[in-house]
């Protein structure tokens, strides 16, 4: 009885006031009252879950701006033999290359250019199946001879180096310690820029927290030299290797 004293003669001017007020009479009573009440821990929780919503949820909501890319493309119905013939390879790797090529001169040709697409879709009148992202990709840039405009997931800033021969070939890395799954996807997800840094969230990290479970999850500079160092090419972490 005591105890309601104070919260419901108080309670009026707002959860926070009453709240200490229980603090105080917890103080003030000889009665032994457990230190929260149920209705401290429900205001405790509803604050906690708040900020972690707020946090989790919200925060990076807002910290990342979403771009479509021009148009879709599924990776995965074109690497199915069965769906696409033509792409050949003894391995998943060769067939990625088919795509993405070296030159050469050993460079990467990275996402590929039309003329690579129009080895098949050649004809923008008759489509190879009757979807209406091939009809889309048709009429807007094989018809009219234009490049996608792709936005790429991983693109670093121009001072950094980067070779994929270094890795592929040298390193022998699969595609997918750095690139996660992209290449099972059907859809391709929105490009995702943090307003604040300008980097992909693919660079960036998906984790606000700054944990990855996965190799991919991240691809900053400690990310880039963390692997290095754990494989054994600890000297490719002075500056200059990787700003020239
Ligand atoms: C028929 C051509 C083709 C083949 C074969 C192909 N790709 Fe792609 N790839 C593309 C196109 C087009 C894009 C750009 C759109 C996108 O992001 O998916 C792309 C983008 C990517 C990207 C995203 C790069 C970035 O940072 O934006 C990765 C990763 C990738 N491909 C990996 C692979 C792997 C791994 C394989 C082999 C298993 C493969 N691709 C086979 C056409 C192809
Ligand atoms: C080796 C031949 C080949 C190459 C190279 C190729 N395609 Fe295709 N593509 C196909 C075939 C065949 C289909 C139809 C498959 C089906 O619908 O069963 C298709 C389907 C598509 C579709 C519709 C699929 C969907 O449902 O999302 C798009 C869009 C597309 N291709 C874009 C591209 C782009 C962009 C490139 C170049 C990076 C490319 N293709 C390179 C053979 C090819
Ligand atoms: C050691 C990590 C690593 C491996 C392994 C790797 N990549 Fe990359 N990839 C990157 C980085 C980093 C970039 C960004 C490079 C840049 O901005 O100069 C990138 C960029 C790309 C791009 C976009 C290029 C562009 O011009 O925007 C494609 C496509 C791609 N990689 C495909 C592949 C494929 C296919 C494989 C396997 C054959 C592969 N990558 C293996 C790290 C890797
Ligand atoms: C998963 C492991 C891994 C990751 C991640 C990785 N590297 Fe490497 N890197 C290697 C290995 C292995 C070599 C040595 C290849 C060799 O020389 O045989 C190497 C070599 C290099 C070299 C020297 C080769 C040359 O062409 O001069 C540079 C530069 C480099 N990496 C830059 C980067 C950058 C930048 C990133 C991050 C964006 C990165 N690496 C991420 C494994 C990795
Ligand atoms: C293993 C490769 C690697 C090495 C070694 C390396 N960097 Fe980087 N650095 C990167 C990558 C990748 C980025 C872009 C991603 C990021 O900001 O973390 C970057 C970004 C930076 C940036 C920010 C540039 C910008 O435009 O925001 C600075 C500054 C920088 N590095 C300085 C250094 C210095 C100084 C050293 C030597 C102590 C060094 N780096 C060594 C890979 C490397």
């Amino acid at each position: 009885m005591k105890n309601q004293i104070h919260s419901s003669g108080k309670s009026s001017k707002g959860g926070l006031v009453s709240l200490l007020n229980r603090f105080i009479s917890f103080e003030k009573d000889s009665n032994f009252l457990p230190p929260f009440s149920f209705g401290v821990w429900v205001f405790f929780l509803a604050g906690v879950i708040g900020s972690l919503i707020l946090g989790w949820i919200i925060f990076p909501f807002v910290l990342y701006s979403n771009q479509p890319q021009p148009i879709n493309f599924n990776h995965a119905l074109h690497l199915n033999p069965e769906k696409v013939e033509g792409i050949e390879g003894d391995s998943e790797l060769e067939r990625c290359l088919f795509c993405h090529e070296f030159r050469d001169d050993g460079s990467f040709v990275g996402i590929p250019r039309l003329e690579k697409c129009t080895e098949c879709h050649d004809d923008p009148e008759s489509p190879l199946g009757d979807t209406r992202e091939e009809k889309e990709f048709l009429i807007k840039y094989v018809a009219p001879d234009k490049e996608v405009p792709w936005l790429s997931y991983s693109k670093q800033p121009d001072c950094v180096y980067f070779s994929h021969i270094a890795h592929v070939k040298m390193g022998e890395l699969a595609c997918k310690t750095c690139h996660g799954d992209h290449a099972n996807t059907e859809r391709l997800p929105a490009y995702q820029e943090n307003i604040l840094t300008g980097y992909s969230i693919n660079i960036w990290g998906k984790n606000i927290a700054g944990y990855k479970t996965n190799t991919w999850d991240r691809m900053k500079m400690d990310d880039c030299a963390e692997c290095h160092t754990k494989m054994g090419y600890k000297k490719n972490n002075a500056c200059f290797v990787c700003h020239k």
